[in-house]
């Protein structure tokens, strides 16, 4: 047995949660409740965490407004994925759908009502009834604040479960001993400025998406990639992540989201001829058609010509003849932000909006247990990290493939963190003893905050971050061009030289935010890259990468998952699993709607 060098102080837990959002909470919960001591670490109050800003529902086939199947939610997930998605994971998630919706009915969770007492649901996009035959209502809603109810109620149930919480924390690095299994995480508390080590006999990460390597994003600041970063720094690759969903309507210029909800209940695009352009590209679901065909059908109108607004940019969404009643009921804090943030009463006017980056359908590549299952290096077998999970959009399962439909990220949150804390519990880690720590453990992170505080000169890390969001915001949108994305590689490689040698002016231990930024850059960096050389390899169209120069899917050649190494900036694929759990394979098809 090797004896700990450390000087960091310590602490033991059976469980430790990076993330504090629908999945890190839905895991603890379950955790907690079955006695195991778990800590959940969050760089915000828990009730803050970017959850809270999931707006029109979640998905569940439960058959309150007209008839629905967990089947036919499955195919549609499949469909949308642009069959990149593994169907094993994706029968999981749409069958155990509706048993998590009325787990959190049950929780408390305060969802719309029909007369009758059963939970509203909306229609959204690409959501159909009788494999692809007409809309479907299956987006169980709390008005358009579900995620805030959702993440309300998680948190009081938390507290009640006893789970404990280290607010205003940032992990830093996970720690792997010689056999490469996982034995815990260094964190920061940021108002310290100390630096800990948090050993576990698991680590969970539910750290959330990356949505800040772009510039105009629906994400919270606090969405930094911090869990791929650091899997990516600790030899885990990184999978699909070429695949960025666009949300068709954020408010043009200020990025904030605009449910699809306002959609679903009946709103409409516009063009400056004032034409319903989405009848057009999709003659069924119209303008709730999957959200990659949606986007790329406004950006071809502004491309065209039929933008709207003095410099023709944007398209509008047009839900004034829903009424006010309607409005004020169902969607809420939709008026608010149009009002704020784009200076319109939607009751009267119509909301300017845009595409806008809003969710990574890639990440850490885990089983539908949440068990991080990854290759040593490029070209090994898969095989299980032991001691580490991953949830919720950090996660690829992968359900959401090459495009996900809306209202299924709060589905994913919910099925795999309490389906993580379930084979935690199962493989009953309470009982197990903690793995001894490596003898350097916590020297690297030690280091790099060392470095950090230690600067003297160097860039500016609000000017390397910006110079990484303009980047992937020119080079890897809506459409993308082998030579834009070429060109993309080259930028972000140069980049994250940029990137090792920045300089923070200070030095205080207390509350050191310049000190947080700069270690935020080094996940915005890792998942840039990794963003960056996945898609400019894929040589296809598929669900959200749009290739100019490679319009057609081409299943013979990239039906294939992509895993992304930092080590030496490489990449591998691995097989989609097209087999579900009980019933027939979707075969690809051509996708309309
Ligand atoms: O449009 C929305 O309310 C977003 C939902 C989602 O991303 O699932």
């Amino acid at each position: 047995m090797t004896a700990v060098k450390t000087s960091l102080p310590r602490r033991k837990f059976d469980a430790v949660i990076v993330g504090a959002g629908g999945a890190g909470m839905r895991c603890s919960l379950q955790l907690a409740e079955a006695g195991l001591n778990v800590a959940v670490l969050s760089k915000v109050f828990p009730t803050r965490s970017h959850t809270v800003a999931a707006q029109g529902g979640i998905g569940a086939s439960l058959g309150n407004m007209s008839e629905d199947s967990w089947y036919w939610h499955m195919f549609d997930t499949v469909k949308g994925s642009d069959y990149l998605g593994d169907q094993d994971a994706i029968e999981f998630m749409c069958r155990e759908a509706p048993k998590v919706v009325y787990e959190l009915e049950h929780f408390g969770m305060p969802f719309d009502r029909n007369p009758d007492g059963t939970i509203y649901q909306r229609p959204f996009g690409g959501h159909t009834a009788n494999f692809g035959e007409k809309p479907v209502q299956r987006a169980c809603a709390a008005a358009d604040r579900t995620g805030h109810a959702l993440l309300h109620t998680l948190y009081q149930r938390n507290v009640k479960a006893r789970t404990q919480f280290f607010v205003e924390w940032m992990a830093l690095d996970v720690i792997r001993d010689a056999e490469g299994d996982v034995v815990g995480v260094v964190a920061l508390e940021m108002e310290t400025g100390e630096i800990m080590i948090l050993e576990a006999k698991v680590t969970v990460f539910a750290t959330g998406g990356a949505g800040r390597i772009w510039a105009a994003s629906t994400n919270a600041f606090i969405n930094t990639g911090d869990g791929m970063g650091m899997a990516a720094r600790a030899g885990i690759p990184l999978e699909d992540m070429e695949f960025w969903q666009f949300h068709p309507t954020g408010v043009a210029g200020a990025g904030v989201l605009i449910t699809e909800g306002v959609r679903g209940e009946g709103g409409i695009l516009l063009n400056s001829e004032g034409e319903r352009f989405m009848e057009r590209y999709a003659p069924t679901l119209k303008d709730l058609a999957p959200r990659d065909f949606v986007s790329r059908s406004m950006d071809q109108e502004i491309k065209e010509g039929r933008g709207c607004g003095p410099n023709k940019d944007h398209v509008l969404l047009k839900l004034d003849h829903l009424g006010a009643d309607t409005i004020l009921k169902r969607l809420p804090s939709i008026r608010e932000i149009a009002m704020k943030f784009a200076n319109v009463d939607p009751i009267k006017e119509p909301i300017p909006v845009v595409p806008t980056i809003h969710y990574q359908m890639g990440g850490i590549p885990t089983n539908f247990y949440g068990q991080v299952v990854a290759p040593k290096s490029p070209g090994g077998p898969s095989e299980i990290v032991n001691g580490m999970y991953a949830i919720g959009e950090c996660a690829c399962v992968s359900v959401h493939g090459a495009n996900r439909l809306g209202t299924n990220s709060l589905l994913d949150l919910v099925v795999f963190g309490r389906a993580a804390g379930n084979h935690i519990v199962e493989q009953n880690f309470k009982a197990k003893t903690h793995k001894d720590l490596p003898a350097d453990a916590g020297d690297f992170s030690a280091a790099r905050v060392a470095k950090l505080m230690d600067s003297k000169d160097g860039e500016s890390v609000r000017g390397v971050a910006d110079d990484i969001r303009s980047n992937m915001q020119q080079h890897c949108g809506v459409f993308r061009t082998t030579e834009l994305m070429d060109e993309g590689v080259e930028v972000i490689n140069k980049l994250a030289k940029r990137a090792e040698d920045v300089f923070i002016k200070d030095k205080s231990k207390v509350f050191n935010t310049a000190l947080v930024e700069a270690l935020e850059l080094a996940n915005l960096t890792e998942t840039a890259k990794a963003t960056m050389v996945s898609a400019a390899a894929r040589k296809e169209s598929r669900g959200a990468h749009a290739h100019r120069d490679f319009p057609e899917r081409d299943d013979s050649n990239w039906m294939k998952h992509t895993l992304w190494y930092s080590e030496g900036n490489r990449l591998d694929y691995k097989a989609v699993n097209t087999k579900p759990l009980t019933v027939e394979t979707f075969q690809p098809k051509k996708r309309t709607f």
